[in-house]
């Protein structure tokens, strides 16, 4: 009979506790067990979408972002195949959107790219979508690169959890889905948010960006330039924007 003391779980052999109401990626986390995601931050509401999380658990494919830990559970996490899977994925996010590294100011300090590196993606593998989606330029310091975005939510959530404003919403389906303003113009300079809310900082690609502030940090010194993002720790880095880990 388990009890709330001893609870434990197996990742890759390694024998880690919990806390009642732990998900697998909270206590792997808690272990500095790194398991890529991408629409997961502490803090926020699990949402559960983008998949890269998929671990092994007694054998069965399961995102260890929303899964609850529980007494006993055998997880394989670092497996060959569960790395090709992630790989696939993060290939498909790539294709899906215009992400062109080189001419993007978030390079070296986008998760994205920096899962790629971390699963040695080499190519997009699948043809290339080119999206034409609306830029939305309207706010005096905020832009929104609608072809950058990996729908992951993580500005719809920050916004209403965090800020209390409801700024963004995801609507459509399938290849349609895409991210809105939730004002009465539909553009982000006719809602109230500001460059100080997390909405506008937590965007892991270079979908929301803060303007006039572009290559202040060297290529070569951004976050990733240093770090891996297998590093414990390093995610609370990435949401206090503007401080990077060397300073
Ligand atoms: S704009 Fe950024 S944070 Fe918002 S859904 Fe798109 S990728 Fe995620
Ligand atoms: S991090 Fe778990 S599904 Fe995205």
């Amino acid at each position: 009979m388990s009890n709330s003391t001893n609870n434990s779980i197996t990742i890759d052999g390694r024998e880690i506790p919990f806390e009642e109401g732990q998900t697998i990626m909270d206590a792997a986390r808690a272990a500095d067990i790194y398991i890529p995601h991408l629409c997961h931050r502490p803090g926020l509401k699990p949402h559960g979408s983008c998949k890269l999380c998929t671990v092994d658990v007694n054998g069965r494919a399961a995102s260890s972002c929303t899964l609850p830990a529980a007494n006993g559970q055998e997880i394989a996490n670092n497996t060959p195949e569960l790395k090709e899977v992630r790989k696939n994925i993060t290939q498909m996010l790539f294709v899906e959107g215009n992400h062109f590294c080189p001419s993007c100011e978030k390079t070296g300090d986008c998760t994205l790219q920096a899962v790629a590196y971390h699963l040695d993606m080499l190519d997009g593998h699948f043809p290339q979508f080119y999206p034409k989606r609306k830029v939305d330029a309207s706010h005096k310091s905020i832009f929104l690169d609608r072809d950058r975005c990996i729908l992951c939510e993580l500005c719809v959530r920050a916004s209403r959890e965090v800020d209390g404003k409801d700024v963004f919403a995801i609507t459509g389906r399938g290849m349609d889905a895409h991210l809105i303003v939730n004002s009465e113009s539909g553009k982000l300079g006719d809602s109230d948010i500001s460059t100080d809310d997390l909405a506008a900082q937590i965007c892991p690609v270079g979908a929301i960006m803060i303007k006039e502030h572009g290559y202040e940090v060297p290529i070569g010194r951004r976050t990733f330039d240093l770090h891996s993002i297998a590093e414990p720790g390093l995610e609370p880095v990435i949401l206090r924007k503007g401080k990077h880990a060397d300073e």
